[in-house]
């Protein structure tokens, strides 16, 4: 999987995913990814302005529609035409939806992404509407610019590319598969600060340890993430308490009781 990020910081992106795992990722070959800075398509040769003053009035600067564009069709120009039909150009803008891991798993199955990073005061709107497919946001709140979602978002579906992560790491039960949260873990000693491992989890019975996991995972959700469990509640509703099956009583039998 190809990311590919339009930005006026690509340091910023390149220093932030060339590290752990998803840098160990890219020098492997599972992904790529790819900061072209916005900057060296500026149609003015001499300050490489970006920027300019709103029409209407406002405080602050836009980004200009030219050189993201420019930058757009530079980066598409790399990509192969049948790929290149069906491509998903993401603008990063605490305007946009918010990014989930059901998100997460939709984006990694493309082949490229493209992600514009804004800063400023936004971005000229014509640029937006020619090339944008998706509006994404991190959160409610706002941010100086887009490089740092772009890269939460890179980090949250990278590590979905079949081979980003070794069997360790996926074999790990995750917090948001199924709506729950990830149950509490504990490794060596057995006592730390007079806090002793729950005795289930040394005892061996497998069965045991993952209905408590479960449990766990289910109160955890329950008491940090009401709105989660309503959700998990609906795709699992309690059951039913089980029928006392009535016992037929011969009537022999009956008639000696009495
Ligand atoms: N740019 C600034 N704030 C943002 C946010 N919360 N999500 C995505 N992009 C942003």
């Amino acid at each position: 999987m190809n990311f590919h990020v339009m930005t006026l910081f690509p340091e910023m992106i390149e220093q932030g995913l060339s590290a752990s795992i998803i840098g160990r990722a890219r020098d492997k070959g599972f992904i790529s990814f790819e900061a072209t800075n916005i900057r060296d398509y500026s149609g003015d040769l001499r300050h490489h302005k970006v920027d300019d003053y709103t029409y209407g009035g406002g405080a602050g600067m836009l980004m200009q529609a030219q050189p993201i564009y420019d930058c757009y069709r530079h980066i598409a120009d790399t990509i192969p035409d049948e790929r290149r039909k069906c491509l998903r150009v993401i603008y990063v803008t605490p305007q946009g939806s918010v990014f989930d891991q059901n998100m997460a798993k939709e984006f990694s199955k493309e082949e490229d992404l493209i992600f514009l990073c804004g800063h400023y005061e936004g971005v000229d709107e014509r640029v937006l509407e020619e090339i944008v497919t998706d509006y994404v946001s991190i959160g409610d709140y706002v941010l100086t610019g887009g490089e740092l979602p772009a890269m939460v978002m890179i980090d949250a579906i990278a590590r979905l590319v079949p081979g980003v992560l070794n069997n360790e790491e996926s074999a790990n039960t995750e917090s948001f598969s199924n709506y729950l949260l990830e149950y509490p873990q504990y490794s060596r000693p057995e006592e730390w600060m007079g806090k002793k491992v729950p005795s289930i989890l040394l005892s061996g019975d497998h069965k045991k340890v993952d209905d408590w996991r479960l449990e766990q995972s289910i109160e955890r959700t329950k008491m940090r993430r009401p709105d989660l469990y309503e959700k998990w509640l609906i795709e699992n509703p309690p059951k039913p308490p089980k029928k006392k099956r009535k016992r037929h009583i011969d009537r022999d039998d009956s008639q000696n009781s009495q």
